[in-house]
């Protein structure tokens, strides 16, 4: 065994240790998630604000499930994992988002025998963690095998990652530990549970509210991490009193009476106390976003990702990238997007819900939204690709064109200030400026709003023209600027013209110049 010194140093790297989960153990996550998070000043539940566009406690479970993956990876495993995610206020809306992200999660391992299961316990009223504890434990009531383990996490700690999960497993091993938790030390140390010491050895935690002035100054704080064995938790949570200033049951107090009993605990001082980021009120919630949002950044440019202005770059952290991907700044993309290798995108990019082809180039302002981009595509600068858009490859769209649940076929162009909504385009198609889908006419039929325009393979559309869809055009017509379409052709290569006829009177131009 290591020496206390050397492990609880701070920066050292816990080595992934196999024998930390053993065969036959069950192991229960417990996430605290009641709370109202009165500090947020909001009616939304705390754990559902976001970060980086997902609410915390998807990221948190996010991180349960990683650690959870990598340790059934050689089925060397555990024999029983369960996620207990203790709700009260809007119990509903967090009910229903952890069961998507469970969902979610299952399909990724569907036909595998994944041992974790999801339930929920009610907290009526927020009586402190200890009590959330007490409940959710009360609720499963488990027959508890000596190496059985129960973690338990503060619902508000959207940057943790699975790395401190394994550091704060393989400690408590390391350790023999009853009771672990995952420390941090802070140069401004807030408002954050105090980890009292004698000498080197850990003996308990006291809240801020009951600290003297001299533990306030203690700068080694509870980061909301714990691991307990079952054994202990078990029986011990149920003698928990609400002593204390807040008049609340703490989860922490079960530090002292393992302290009482004689037991090893063990306060591990984490690799990376970013990542025990704690979040009770909206400052709180933007500096978690903003260290999200960097680290998002430093992980992709080791991928190999450029970034031009990373401090105004903003990457969903469900978003994936290639190697070569180029962004200036400004950029924002949102939800899953997939960036293919090569990619550049200029300046103000946004999208949300897209699929970049490789070696395509979004230029400045582009705006899109659920829409597929083939390889080698160039859109931009201003255009906007609103839902159902897909664009196969080597596709222009130009500047000031908006497209909607339409189709444009390999090699086509859209230049110039249009709108294509409702359509399918072929392959090679031009089309010149100005040019519109009129697919709405007012009224409603069978359901649908819109009416459809289908424009064969190699058309060649002139500017400033219009079709009235319902409307289809066979490959190769040729339609003259100026026209507004009306019938369709049936005749591959047909031309047609829709414009009123030039009258020219010379001389005439002084009758209408002012004298
Ligand atoms: C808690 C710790 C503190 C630690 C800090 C780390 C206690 C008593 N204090 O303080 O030592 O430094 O976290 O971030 O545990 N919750 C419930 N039911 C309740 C009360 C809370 O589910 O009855 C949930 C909250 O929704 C929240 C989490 O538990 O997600 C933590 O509660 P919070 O009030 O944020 O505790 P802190 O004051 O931050
Ligand atoms: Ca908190």
């Amino acid at each position: 065994m290591k020496n206390n010194k050397e492990s609880t140093k701070i920066g050292k790297k816990f080595p992934y240790s196999e024998q930390t989960l053993v065969k036959g153990q069950s192991l229960e996550f417990i996430v605290l998630a009641a709370g109202l998070g009165t500090r947020m000043k909001s009616p939304l539940p705390k754990v559902l604000h976001e970060i980086a566009g997902v609410p915390m406690i998807g990221l948190l479970c996010g991180k349960i499930f990683s650690f959870l993956e990598a340790h059934t990876k050689d089925s060397q495993a555990v024999n029983d994992f369960r996620l207990n995610v203790v709700i009260g206020h809007g119990r509903e809306q967090v009910r229903s988002f952890v069961q998507e992200c469970f969902d979610v999660f299952r399909r990724k391992h569907t036909g595998k025998n994944f041992p974790l299961t999801l339930s929920f316990t009610v907290q009526e009223e927020q009586l402190g963690t200890g009590h959330a504890v007490k409940l959710a434990l009360a609720s499963t009531n488990t027959k508890a095998n000596p190496s059985d383990m129960v973690i338990v996490l503060n619902g508000d700690l959207p940057l943790l990652s699975d790395g401190i999960l394994d550091e704060l497993v393989n400690a408590h091993a390391e350790f023999k530990s009853t009771a672990t938790l995952g420390s941090m030390v802070l140069e401004r140390p807030g408002a954050y549970g105090r980890i009292l010491r004698k000498g080197k050895k850990f003996v308990g935690v006291c809240e801020y509210k009951d600290a003297s002035p001299a533990q306030r100054r203690i700068s080694e704080v509870n980061g909301g991490v714990y691991v307990f064995n079952r054994s202990f938790i078990q029986i011990e949570i149920l003698q928990i009193k609400n002593q204390n200033k807040a008049k609340e049951f703490y989860l922490p107090a079960l530090f002292d009476a393992a302290v009482r009993q004689k037991k090893n605990i063990h306060a591990h001082i984490v690799s990376d106390p970013e990542a025990l980021h704690g979040v009770n009120d909206q400052l709180e919630r933007s500096q978690a976003q903003q260290k999200l949002f960097k680290r998002i950044n430093e992980s992709w440019m080791k991928q190999g990702v450029s970034f031009m202005s990373p401090e105004t770059t903003y990457i969903d952290p469900r978003t994936t990238l290639k190697a070569g991907v180029v962004i200036y700044p400004g950029v924002i993309l949102q939800g899953a997007c997939e960036i293919g290798s090569g990619v550049k995108l200029e300046a103000n990019v946004f999208l949300k819900k897209v699929k970049v082809g490789d070696q395509s180039v979004l230029k400045q302002g582009t705006v899109a939204e659920d829409a597929e981009i083939d390889a080698g595509c160039k859109v931009g600068p201003m255009a906007h690709l609103r839902p159902g858009t897909k664009l196969e490859a080597n596709v222009k769209v130009g500047n000031f064109v908006e497209i909607k649940e339409a189709s444009i076929g390999e090699g086509s162009s859209i230049a110039h200030l249009s709108y294509v909504g409702d359509a399918f385009i072929g392959k090679r198609v031009n089309i010149g400026c100005g040019f519109v889908t009129c697919n709405y006419d007012g009224t409603v039929r069978n359901g649908r709003r819109k009416h459809q325009s289908i424009i064969g393979d190699d058309v060649f559309i002139g500017s400033d023209c219009q079709v009235i869809a319902p409307l289809q055009l066979a490959a190769g017509t040729f339609i003259a600027s100026g026209s507004t379409v009306t019938e369709s052709t049936k005749e591959a290569g047909s031309f047609v013209i829709a414009r009123s006829r030039q009258v020219t009177k010379p001389g005439y131009a002084k009758k209408y110049k002012p004298k």
